[in-house]
């Protein structure tokens, strides 16, 4: 299905008016004086008058408040990104900036939250969005982002019901920002246009100031936010679900069907996985990122699947499982996956208020290291092994990291913030140990090699410790077993 073309030109536009972004293809004819103008009325006004605020708007509004604290007599421009060609009037699937899609809880493309300063204290905020198509010159079916095309948009008036925030016309922003004076920062990577427009009053440095509080702001998170976190994680464990019962089906395809069907329930559920799901079967579980998912699926190998669903609103889940695909481990299996369970514990144990960030990760660490001397795969002692960072050939990476609307959230934090900082309530994050054994790893016996086997779990931080929100789903190697028993008597019995 294609656009049908226009004629060369539709009506000159006003000034100040966009050009419909009119498409041709030259196998239809134009639109005839006739047509254009039926198109124009018959029309039922469908305008929404009983829409309520959404549920997150009063937390945008403190998140707001903050920005504009940190930042007095500024222009703040935190776009929310422009759609990306695919190939001719196809797009590539959108996903609003993190920065937007926080302060605003919109998630449109196009769409630009400006605070402006109201003196030496405080702003007005304004959402910049597009408006409903025009039907008088024809965008509405015309131009390939009309809204016959893709669907009905929100009028401003209904923006501004919903967000709590005034909705003006996006396409006079960047007109009205040249002509502003005052000190302004804009969140960049997300709207050249803009950026474009605002070249002669932006640095580089400041920008990253303001793309660096944001990034901080989120490190704690409210309680909407916890709640989206919580969603996330029970919609994965639906999904991780899933693909234990369709183990036969990918043992006769491949990864891919544990994709496909991880995906579905992310789909449905909410906006998308939050990530490429790793779906790593047998010695790809070695690869950290195996996001190809092209593989054999093999009774007596491992499944690595760490996989996450993203909310409507945009909040991910980041969990990982490593299950036999025969429903038992191996003893050598059961072996690696209870030391990286027991340096998990030994991590989770580490999460509370008042904890060095960093903690957790070096209470997981001494645990893998310890058992690689016990295994004689390194030579001791183990402070020695630490100190050297020796473990790391078979550890590989950080034991986790901040998660919310970004997997690898609040990943512009300074490091006195984050990386070095304290951990405190209503902070979220990964505790995630792995051991992984190269298929060509010549330094380990052989029957280790190909083995990988990671445990994720999404943690917050409380007032008198940590809560794994991810508990749904079973850790020890026991429990693993006992619940893809139970999920595939369920398959057999057709349930
Ligand atoms: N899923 C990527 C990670 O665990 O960090
Ligand atoms: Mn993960
Ligand atoms: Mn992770």
């Amino acid at each position: 299905m294609t656009e049908e073309p226009t004629s060369e030109t539709l009506e000159t536009p006003e000034a100040g008016e966009q050009p419909i972004k009119q498409r041709k293809n030259g196998l239809y004819p134009g639109v005839s004086d006739e047509l254009a103008e039926n198109m124009k009325s018959g029309w039922a006004d469908t305008e929404l008058r009983d829409l309520e605020p959404i549920e997150q708007a009063p937390y945008t509004a403190r998140r707001r408040a903050a920005l504009s604290a940190r930042f007095p007599g500024e222009r703040l421009v935190i776009p929310a990104g422009n759609l990306r060609t695919r190939s001719n009037d196809t797009e590539y699937d959108f996903r609003a900036s993190t920065e937007y899609a926080y302060l605003t809880g919109d998630q449109t493309h196009d769409g630009v939250l400006v605070l402006e300063p109201t003196g030496a204290e405080g702003h007005t905020a304004t959402v910049y969005l597009l408006p409903r198509s025009n039907r008088e010159n024809g965008e509405f079916w015309l131009d390939g982002q009309g809204e016959l095309w893709v669907g009905r948009r929100h009028s401003l008036t209904e923006a501004e019901r919903l967000l709590g925030v005034p909705a003006r016309d996006v396409r006079e922003l960047a007109d009205e920002l040249r002509a502003a004076t005052g000190p302004v920062r804009i969140v960049r990577g997300h709207d050249a246009g803009l950026e474009a427009a605002l070249t002669d009053k932006v640095t580089a440095e400041r920008d990253e100031e303001l793309r660096v509080f944001l990034s901080e702001q989120r490190l704690v998170k409210d309680d909407f936010e916890i709640g989206q976190l919580q969603a996330a994680v029970d919609s994965t464990v639906r999904g991780f679900e899933d693909v234990v019962k369709v183990l036969d089906k990918a043992e006769a395809t491949s990864e891919r069907y544990i994709e496909g069907t991880f995906f579905l329930r992310a789909r449905v559920e909410g906006n998308a996985v939050g990530y490429g799901s790793i779906c790593a079967s047998g010695p790809h579980a070695t690869t950290l990122h195996w996001v190809r998912n092209d593989g054999p699926v093999r009774s007596g190998d491992l499944l690595l699947l760490d996989a996450g669903v993203e909310t409507t609103t945009l909040y991910t889940a980041d969990v990982t499982r490593t299950m036999p695909v025969s429903g038992r481990f191996t003893p050598l299996q059961r072996k690696i996956y209870d030391a990286v369970y027991e340096a998990q514990e030994a991590g989770i144990a580490a999460v509370r208020p008042g904890a060095k960030y960093l903690d957790f990760h070096e209470a997981a660490q001494r645990v893998l290291a310890t058992r690689l001397v016990e295994w004689g795969l390194v030579e001791g002692p183990v402070e020695r092994v630490l100190e050297l960072g020796l473990q790391r050939r078979w550890t590989l990476h950080g034991t986790g990291h901040m998660l919310g609307m970004d997997v690898h959230d609040c990943a512009a934090a300074r490091r006195e913030a984050y990386a070095e900082g304290t951990l405190e309530p209503g902070m979220c994050l990964t505790v995630e140990p792995g051991l992984y054994f190269q298929a060509d790893d010549l330094t380990v016996p052989e029957e280790y090699r190909g083995i990988g086997v990671r445990i994720e779990d999404d943690i917050l931080v409380t007032e008198d410790g940590n809560r794994n929100l991810s508990a749904a789903l079973p850790r020890t190697a026991d429990d693993v077993e006992a619940w893809m028993a139970r999920l595939a008597a369920e398959r057999s019995a057709g349930s």
